[in-house]
């Protein structure tokens, strides 16, 4: 954790929990680190992974460009002082009108992963750079995104060759899924990109972009590779797939940039035993699934937890927000272990939870207010 947000957290112990605090520096300092890493590609920072305004002004100032998924967030980055230029409009599933709304702002690059897409963006954003998104099976992510977006080799090869006929640019992008462990994932995944632009050349398409996604690590309790061996990787499945090299390599990062500046704390709300037998003791926090915490499904993504009590014995815990809802449990089957100590009103922070907490938030489920920001 930064000094800036140890010293934030010390000094805001009256301050209302749960909330979010972002070290907006440790952004910036990670957008560095990602372009030395992958130096060829250019950074589109996923907005939806936190949209807020001091983000996005910081991005603008150190020259990121943006990929968005909706309107609002085309606006929010407007807003923040972004070229149109840099903005790529990477959902795959787009109203018509929300394409008309992009190409009225000056949007010019967007995704999609079949015809029907294809068709709404050549007629509402004409002469639009087309991305075809390829689907990948997400092994080795911890937040696989392969259930709904992207179209096999073959239906890539032939959209690209439309886009040609279209007379539109064209390349191809596609995600490893989320928090992705294994390095060897844009390998595989580069290949069938290489055989996906030489049948599509064969059909008369020119691609000359590469989009190659997030899944770039947050800090969470399952250790991850280095950013430096992620971009030792991603370099040399490069070389291996396109030893001639490719006119544009995009990356789209949204948890590497943002996962570890931000730190939430939550208040103990009661710690007990289901049963007196019960080795396992639950602990009831103030913040839970309907309070930013919805990665926390399936327990697929696993905070590291910070009590004040770290060092002292430790005992099994199984871990739940507080509204009524059995939804509302964070941990059941993960083996956390807490301080045998831990106590109604002792604080607990969840580390490297800059990501996808804040905007998952809901707005007011049983009464209970949304999670709170804060950004140093
Ligand atoms: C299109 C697109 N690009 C980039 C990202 C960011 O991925 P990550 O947070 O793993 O870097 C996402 C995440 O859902 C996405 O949907």
């Amino acid at each position: 954790m930064s000094a800036k947000l140890d010293a934030f957290l010390r000094e805001s112990q009256a301050l209302p929990t749960p909330f979010v605090v972002v070290d907006v520096d440790v952004v910036e300092e990670r957008y560095h680190r990602l372009v030395e890493a992958i130096p060829s590609a250019r950074v589109f920072y996923a907005v939806k992974a936190n949209p807020a305004p001091q983000i996005l002004e910081r991005l603008v100032a150190v020259g990121s460009a943006f990929d968005v998924a909706s309107p609002a967030e085309i606006d929010m980055v407007l807003a923040a002082g972004a070229d149109p230029s840099s903005i790529s409009y990477g959902n795959t599933i787009k109203k018509r009108r929300d394409v008309a709304y992009a190409a009225s702002c000056g949007v010019t690059r967007y995704t999609v992963d079949a015809e029907a897409e294809l068709e709404k963006v050549a007629a509402m954003a004409p002469g639009a750079s087309v991305c075809v998104r390829l689907r990948h099976e997400c092994g080795g992510a911890d937040w696989p995104l392969s259930r709904k977006f992207g179209c096999a080799a073959p239906e890539v090869s032939r959209l690209l060759a439309l886009c040609a006929d279209a007379g539109m640019e064209h390349g191809v992008s596609f995600h490893v899924g989320s928090q992705q462990r294994d390095l060897g994932a844009w390998d595989e995944a580069l290949e069938v990109v290489a055989g996906a632009f030489e049948r599509a050349i064969q059909l008369g398409a020119r691609p000359s972009f590469v989009n190659l996604g997030g899944g770039f690590p947050g800090s969470y309790r399952e250790q991850s590779p280095s950013i430096a061996d992620y971009g030792t990787a991603v370099r040399t499945a490069m070389r291996r797939w396109f030893p001639e090299g490719i006119a544009e390599v995009m990356v789209e990062p949204g948890r590497y940039l943002v996962a570890d500046a931000g730190v939430l704390r939550s208040e103990v709300v009661l710690v007990s035993r289901r049963s007196v037998e019960d080795q396992e003791r639950w602990v009831y926090l103030d913040c839970g699934k309907f309070h930013g915490l919805a990665e926390t499904m399936d327990e697929a993504i696993r905070y590291r937890l910070r009590t004040p009590h770290d060092g002292g014995p430790t005992g099994p815990v199984a871990i739940a927000g507080p509204t009524c809802d059995s939804a509302d449990v964070l941990y059941e089957k993960s083996a956390y272990e807490l301080p045998l100590d831990l106590a109604e009103g002792d604080m607990v922070d969840l580390l490297a939870a800059g990501a996808y907490t804040t905007t998952y938030s809901s707005i007011g489920f049983n009464g209970f207010p949304p999670l709170a920001e804060h950004y140093v």
